[in-house]
């Protein structure tokens, strides 16, 4: 199975990825770890996205649909996709029909986590992650269960994101409202989407979304 999570910045994809990762064995492909990695590897890709990223805007759409070709590549063919910040455009959506036909996948839904965005500032400026493992908290709404201690892995250094500040945080919602959400429509003429409540506590959205699979 392949599936989209779509929503706005802070919308719970990533949060939702990680349980799908865990309990299902799909893959998450996260365009937007994909150019930290790069941001951080130093690369001239890298370089680019972190100027982009920072300002909150987009990277090109032809260019991010070759690297993330590159990562469909290097996962199995039998192991499920969880697009993660993908599409972002109308131009992605056709790219990305291309990339999963080419590859013989087909996109079998496309979940919309509907919220409401005024909370979202709240959920991204509070949120930070393990700098070990990655594992994801938040300063509200998850906290690690030993203060200072990574539940998963028992580490203890945290990192925010540079681009989890309110200033950015309100460029990436404007560039959702203006280029992602005109891509919904598209997907609900082929019949592919479900919305679900990402307002409501992070184990209810989980169930809601695999209420949804098969
Ligand atoms: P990306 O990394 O994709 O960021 P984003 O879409 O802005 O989404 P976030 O990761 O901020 O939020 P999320 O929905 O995953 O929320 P999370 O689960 O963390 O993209 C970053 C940048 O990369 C873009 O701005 C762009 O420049 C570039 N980029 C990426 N993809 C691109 C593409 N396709 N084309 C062009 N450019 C691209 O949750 C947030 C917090 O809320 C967490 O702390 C979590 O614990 C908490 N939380 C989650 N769910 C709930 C809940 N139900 N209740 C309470 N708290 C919750």
């Amino acid at each position: 199975m392949n599936i989209i999570l779509l929503g706005p910045p802070g919308a719970g994809k990533g949060t939702q990825a990680a349980f799908l990762v865990e309990k299902y064995g799909m893959v998450q492909l996260s365009t937007g770890d994909i150019l930290r990695a790069a941001v951080k590897a130093g690369t001239e890709v890298g370089k680019m996205a972190d100027e982009i990223m920072k300002a909150g805007k987009l990277f090109p759409d032809e260019l991010m649909a070759e690297i993330l070709g590159e990562h469909m590549d290097a996962i199995p063919s039998g192991k499920g996709l969880i697009f993660d910040g993908y599409p972002r455009t109308a131009p992605q959506v056709g790219l990305l029909d291309k990339l999963l036909s080419s590859r013989g996948r087909n996109l079998d839904h496309v979940i919309e986590l509907v919220v409401d965005e005024d909370a979202l500032v709240e959920r991204i400026v509070g949120r930070y992650t393990c700098a070990n493992c990655g594992d994801g908290y938040h300063d509200t709404f998850k906290l690690p269960k030993v203060d200072g201690t990574c539940d998963k892995c028992g580490a203890h250094e945290f990192k925010r994101r540079p681009d989890d500040n309110e200033e950015t945080v309100r460029t990436r919602m404007a560039e959702y409202r203006a280029k992602t959400e005109p891509i919904l429509p598209l997907y609900d003429e082929r019949g592919l989407v479900t919305r679900v409540d990402g307002m409501a506590p992070i184990a209810d959205v989980t169930d809601a979304i695999e209420a949804i699979f098969p």
